[in-house]
């Protein structure tokens, strides 16, 4: 089953797509907190995004030029917030996340290895012991490659060697995204709001409705008639 996750930490968002029952997780990184909820504060966000959805919510590490202790430490105080905290650690070139991946696992500490491009990124990370691993669909388009031959090729790989990790595909743009990252094998699709909002609509299901609600106006009329 292809699970939804939210790409955002806006509260407001977030309660207003939680209704619709969609909804089994949040995504977030530092981008996604400077644009769209610049000046709160970052923790009691965090709670309250954990307070408001029964699922994995991932943070992602900040202290990028910190040593391993101080990544270890930054993912310990995240997770010490809430059981569903997942830490997102990017892949960094020099296999330094790899490492901190791999610690965070054995601390039982849950990750989401973020920012891959490649197949041999996804592998690597969940060889490592990663949670989740996280493909951002239009940067592999951005840098030049197939991202649905990315995903495919990395579900694949998954499979086959009985790994753990869940896919989950980011930087969708548009709606059509989905379907293309669904059907190649990602367990998860995380979705930022506005593309969300722009799924239920398509003008020939509200051609249908209007002339569906114009034909019981009619057949109403009607019924005063024949009786
Ligand atoms: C990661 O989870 C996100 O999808 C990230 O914000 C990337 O999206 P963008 O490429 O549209 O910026």
């Amino acid at each position: 089953m292809t699970e939804i996750f939210l790409d955002t930490a806006n509260t407001d968002e977030i309660r207003a797509v939680l209704p619709w029952g969609i909804a089994s997780g949040v995504t977030t990184n530092q981008k996604i907190f400077f644009t769209s909820c610049k000046g709160v504060n970052f923790k009691q966000r965090v709670k309250e995004i954990l307070s408001l959805v029964d699922g994995p919510l991932s943070v992602e590490l900040t202290t990028s030029s910190g040593s391993d202790e101080d990544l270890i430490n930054e993912a310990k105080e995240y997770a010490s917030w809430g059981n569903n905290i997942v830490v997102k650690v990017p892949m960094w070139a020099d296999g330094r996340g790899l490492r901190i991946i791999n610690q965070l696992q054995r601390l039982g500490i849950k990750t989401n290895a973020t920012c891959l491009m490649t197949v041999n990124q996804v592998l690597l990370a969940s060889k490592a012991g990663a949670t989740y691993v996280s493909i951002f669909f239009n940067r592999v388009k951005d840098s030049g490659a197939d991202p649905v031959q990315v995903i495919k090729e990395s579900r694949q790989i998954i499979d086959i060697s009985g790994l753990k990790s869940k896919i989950i595909v980011g930087s969708i743009r548009k709606p059509e995204d989905l379907s293309q990252a669904a059907v190649a094998g990602a367990h998860i699709l995380t979705i930022p709001h506005k593309i969300l909002m722009q799924m239920p609509y398509h003008a020939k299901t509200e051609e249908t409705i209007k002339e569906f609600d114009e034909a019981w106006a009619e057949f109403q009329k009607s019924q005063g008639c024949s009786d």
